[in-house]
C-alpha cells in the first residue's frame, strides 16, 4: 500500500509541476494501478495542491469508460509492446497489437492518453497540426507521406493543408478505419505496407514525410529497421523536403 501511494505520488508530481497533461497523467495512473475505483479513493489522500488533485479526480470520473477500456487493453497486453528478435517478428507483433487495439477502441488504439474520448483525441491532434503549421512544413503545393497512419486522424485535417497526403500502415484494421475516415477526400489515401521499407513510393516523390507515435514500434523491432527507414525517407524526399518525427522511442 505504501509503495502504491509512493508510486501514485511520483506520477501525480508530473502533473503538479505542469510537465504532463491531465489526460497523460490519468492514463499513467490507470496503467499503474488498473483499479480505477481504488485510484479515485487514493487521489485525495496524495500530497499537493488540492484543486489540482481534484482536477485529476474529476478527469478520471469524467472519462471512466475510457479508463476501463485502458484496463481491458492492459489485461490483454495491448498497452505493452515488447522488444522483438527480428524486424519481421516486430512488424508481425505490431500488426497483431494494432489489429486487436483498433477493434477495441479507435481512439485508444492510436493514443491511450485520449482515454477513449474523440474530444480528447481531437485536442491532441490539433496540437500536432499546430506544430507542423508553426514549423512551416505544410502547404497546398506539398505532397506528404505519413508512416504508420493508424486510423487517419491526422490525415483528415492535413488533407486541407497539403496537395496530397498518403498514409501507410501494417495493420489491416487500421487501414480499414482510415479508409472510412478519409472517404470523400480526393487528395488523401492509405496503402498497406509490409512495414519493412517505403518501396511503393518513388524516389524524390514527397515534400514531407512525418510519423507520429509509430517509430517506438520500429525501434522495438531493431536497429536495422530504423536504419532502413531513415535511408528510405531520404530517398523518397525531394531535395527541399522535410522529415518530422514525433516520438522516436519509449523511455
Ligand atoms: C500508436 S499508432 C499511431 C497512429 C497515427 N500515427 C496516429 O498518431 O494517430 C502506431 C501505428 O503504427 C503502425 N505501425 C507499426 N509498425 C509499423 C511499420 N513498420 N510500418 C508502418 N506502420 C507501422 C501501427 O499499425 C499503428 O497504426
Amino acid at each position: 500500500m505504501e509503495i502504491q501511494a509512493a508510486g501514485l505520488q511520483r506520477i501525480v508530481e508530473r502533473y503538479l509541476r505542469s510537465e504532463a497533461s491531465v489526460s497523460m497523467v490519468v492514463m499513467e495512473l490507470v496503467q499503474f494501478t488498473a483499479d480505477t475505483q481504488a485510484l479515485a479513493r487514493a487521489l485525495p489522500t496524495l500530497t499537493g495542491d488540492p484543486a489540482r488533485l481534484d482536477q485529476l479526480a474529476r478527469h478520471l470520473a469524467e472519462n471512466e469508460v475510457g479508463c476501463r477500456t485502458i484496463v481491458r487493453m492492459m489485461a490483454r497486453g495491448l498497452d505493452l509492446p515488447q522488444v522483438a528478435q527480428s524486424a519481421q517478428e516486430g512488424i508481425e507483433r505490431s500488426r497483431r497489437l494494432f489489429d486487436a487495439s483498433v477493434a477495441e477502441s479507435e481512439e485508444s488504439s492510436v493514443a491511450l492518453y485520449a482515454l477513449g474520448s474523440p474530444e480528447l483525441l481531437a485536442v491532441a491532434t490539433d496540437e500536432v497540426i499546430g506544430a507542423l503549421r508553426d514549423w512551416g512544413v505544410l502547404g497546398r503545393e506539398r505532397d506528404a507521406l505519413e508512416i504508420g497512419c493508424g486510423i487517419g486522424r491526422l490525415m483528415v485535417p492535413l488533407s486541407a493543408r497539403l496537395r496530397s497526403v498518403v498514409g501507410t500502415d501494417v495493420s489491416a484494421g487500421m487501414i480499414a478505419a482510415a479508409k472510412r475516415r478519409l472517404e470523400g477526400l480526393s487528395n488523401a489515401s492509405v496503402q498497406a505496407t509490409n512495414g519493412q521499407d517505403l518501396a511503393q513510393f518513388g524516389s524524390a516523390s514527397m515534400d514531407l514525410v512525418y510519423s507520429v507515435d509509430t517509430f517506438p514500434y520500429l525501434v522495438l523491432a531493431g536497429r536495422a529497421l530504423i536504419e532502413r527507414h531513415f535511408h528510405e525517407i531520404r530517398r523518397v524526399l525531394r531535395p527541399a523536403g522535410d522529415f518530422v518525427l514525433f516520438n522516436y522511442a519509449y523511455g
